[in-house]
């Protein structure tokens, strides 16, 4: 029998499933800490988490019996995939359950910040009655930094809504922009350099910690409009302070953070900045989406390990 820890909130369905296949599933969501895991996660053969749990080397290398750790939902970057790799153990996520919500968020957000709905509730908040003066979406060019699955559900609403759109990608998935209609470049300037809207699809990784810095935001257009539901850490949010200080960037629609939650001054001063509309890392926060990433998990964790 196999036994499976669970150190964040999960939707029960995937959980039963595992359980009718005779496996062990124990939730402990206390053990999330590395310096607890590292100890609680012996004896186990399945580690699943969401993002709050940070799968490190030591926790990996602490692990007895770990076979499989399983990522419910899609980022990657809170498990050492080189010290799994070492040890043989495998890594699964569920990166199509959640893209619809992720692209419901960024759409909703895009329209937020574009007609200043945000600035129009906090004033409403504060009894003021603030007719706020916005622009429309529809014949607007949105560029999509990041074009896999997220990007590409994204591009799908985007277009649908009458937007011109063009995805970036370090991978050629010109095909792929071609099927849903819309332009597709591996150039990053070319990419940003008309765009309105600019919205962010990569997963964070070495290569795009802090792909998008001043130099970059420099050569975008005035007044463009940034919408982050990646990672914090792939933009650097100084500079996009600055930027919006400036006004060079017209607003920004942000859902993560390089510190979650964002505590520091100045991350609170770009959180508070008034054509920020700013989410706590809800994109995948639906009931849909978070039982479909249940049920993926299962089945990828039963393949991992050959179960039918
Ligand atoms: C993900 O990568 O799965 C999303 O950012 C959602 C999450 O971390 O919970």
């Amino acid at each position: 029998m196999y036994r499976v820890l669970v150190t964040d909130k999960v939707q029960p369905e995937g959980l039963e499933m595992l359980k009718e296949k005779g496996f062990e599933v124990v939730v402990d969501l206390d053990a999330y800490k590395p310096e607890v895991l590292k100890e609680r996660i012996k004896g186990f053969d399945v580690l699943i988490v969401r993002s709050r749990t940070k799968v490190t080397r030591e926790v990996i290398e602490s692990a007895d019996k770990l076979k499989v750790i399983a990522r419910a939902g899609s980022g990657l970057d809170n498990i050492d995939l080189e010290a799994a790799k070492e040890k043989g153990i495998k890594v699964v996520n569920a990166p199509d359950a959640l893209k619809n919500a992720v692209a419901e968020l960024v759409i909703a957000m895009m329209i937020t910040v574009a007609r200043r709905a945000h600035y129009s509730y906090r004033a409403m908040l504060d009894g003021k009655w603030e007719k706020v003066m916005g622009f429309e979406i529809a014949g607007k060019r949105l560029a999509i930094i990041g074009f896999g699955r997220i990007g590409r559900e994204v591009a799908k609403k985007a277009k649908a809504l009458g937007m011109s759109v063009i995805g970036y990608d370090v991978f050629d998935l010109s095909d792929l922009a071609k099927e849903i209609g819309v332009e597709f470049t591996q150039n990053l300037e070319e990419v940003i350099k008309d765009a309105d809207f600019i919205t962010l699809h990569v997963p964070l990784t070495p290569q795009t910690r802090n792909m998008i810095n001043e130099e970059l935001i420099n050569k975008m257009k005035d007044g463009v409009i940034i919408i982050n539901a990646a990672r914090g850490e792939v933009m650097d949010y100084k500079a996009l302070l600055e930027a919006l200080k400036s006004g060079k960037v017209g607003g920004a629609a942000l859902d993560v953070y390089p510190e979650e939650p964002p505590k520091s001054e100045w991350l609170r001063e770009l959180v508070a900045h008034p054509n920020v509309f700013a989410t706590a890392h809800i994109g995948a926060q639906t009931k849909e989406a978070q039982k479909r990433t249940s049920i993926e998990i299962a089945k990828r964790i039963m393949e991992a390990l050959g179960v039918q």
